[in-house]
């Protein structure tokens, strides 16, 4: 008969010390044979390091994340580095990543802490206190940088945890989660716990995966709750995310002389400080055509012959998916670029600029209208 791991203390959520250690034992003996060689490990006792890794990983696949944590780490290879440069630098660094307000974070804490001790905090409680650094990020660099026996459980970490102990509570209600905390807590080791937060992810993205897990891989399958009943296709149980909001957009590429008009969004936000396109949001009360108007005038021009409709761009955000009808119009003066936030680019010089994905692909996606178009006059 199969025995469930938490077997007599299951009632109360103990894990017996004997399974505790087994479990660990197995765990850490898969990660030294099959960890994945990640660039941040190689430097896994530098804070600095794991944190900029940490920062990326959040909402980020991790083949994604090697190329830019690279390029990052070369141009600011320490905390003081990264405080000097400037943030419109630093930013380009970062372009195409998406969720901007990660690097804005970074970089705003950076400067703060080498203006006090040029030292990252070694507790998840002083982590927490720095921008963008939650709970799941603060336990990850406190237990892989400093060796603090702290266990981080991000949505990863918990369908593993939620399938070996058969938990069958949402994941994302405060009961799951406290009772998968509860779990994690007690499994964590005195020795190796960073590694041994770092088995869990890697277990969890390359055998327990969400669809198709590679059960008979696995080296925790004979302590395996779902496995042994047969439930790893239902669990974990998790409500579902919150509602997908859809919105549409007016962009306008304003041409003259050669030139571009870029615009430069605020500080904080979607897409902080990022150069973009105008563009408004469409409402129910407003027309696309007065839409474009307006915001000509915003920008200080106004509008002479009929803009050209030239594409129209699907744009997927977690929680926003935005569809950019884009038009390109020539314009007459280039009064605006006296506003520090209003910039009137070269295609050559857009290279330079740190521009959203989604703006990128709106101009490439708008390039035959825009090299068409009549030349404006400046
Ligand atoms: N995902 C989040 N943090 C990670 C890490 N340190 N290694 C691999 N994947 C991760």
């Amino acid at each position: 008969m199969s025995r469930s791991p938490l077997a007599s203390g299951h009632r109360e959520g103990l894990i017996p010390p004997a399974v505790r250690r087994a479990i660990r034992r197995k765990l850490l003996r898969w990660y030294d044979r099959n960890k994945r060689d990640l660039p941040w490990r190689r430097r896994a006792a530098d804070p600095y390091a794991q944190w900029v890794a940490e920062i990326m990983l959040q909402q980020t696949r991790v083949e994604t994340v090697i190329g830019y944590y690279e390029r990052f780490i070369r141009s600011y290879p320490t905390l003081a580095a990264l405080a000097r440069a400037r943030h419109g630098e630093v930013l380009k660094y970062w372009e195409g990543l998406g969720y901007y307000r990660r690097i804005l974070h970074l970089h705003q804490a950076a400067r703060a802490l080498c203006e006090q001790n040029a030292v990252v905090p070694d507790t998840v409680e002083g982590l927490c206190r720095l921008p963008g650094i939650g709970e799941y990020t603060a336990a990850a660099i406190a237990s892989i940088a400093f060796g603090r026996r702290e266990p981080a459980v991000d949505g990863n970490v918990a369908r593993v945890l939620a399938r070996l102990f058969g938990v069958a509570l949402d994941i994302r209600s405060p009961e799951g989660k406290r009772r998968l905390r509860s779990l994690a807590e007690q499994l964590i080791p005195r020795s190796r716990p960073g590694d041994f937060n770092q088995a869990w992810m890697d277990l969890g993205s390359s055998i327990c995966t969400p669809k198709a897990p590679a059960c008979h891989e696995c080296p925790l399958n004979t302590n395996c709750e779902a496995f042994v009943a047969r439930t790893v296709d239902h669990l974990p149980l998790r409500s579902s995310l919150k509602k997908v909001k859809q919105v549409r957009a007016v962009v306008g590429v304003f041409l003259n002389g050669g030139r571009m008009l870029l615009r430069r969004r605020p500080t904080g936000g979607l897409w902080s400080g990022l150069w973009e396109f105008p563009n408004a949001e469409v409402t129910d009360s407003c027309q696309e055509a007065d839409l474009l108007q307006e915001l000509a005038l915003d920008c200080g021009m106004s509008l002479r012959d009929e803009p050209t409709q030239a594409a129209l761009v699907e744009h997927r955000l977690t929680h926003r998916h935005i569809t950019f009808f884009v038009y390109v119009a020539s314009v007459g003066n280039r009064r605006s670029s006296t506003k520090p936030t209003f910039r009137w680019v070269t295609k050559q010089s857009m290279a330079r600029l740190s521009i959203s994905t989604a703006h990128r692909r709106i101009h490439s996606a708008a390039k035959s209208a825009i090299e068409n178009a009549k030349p404006g006059h400046g």
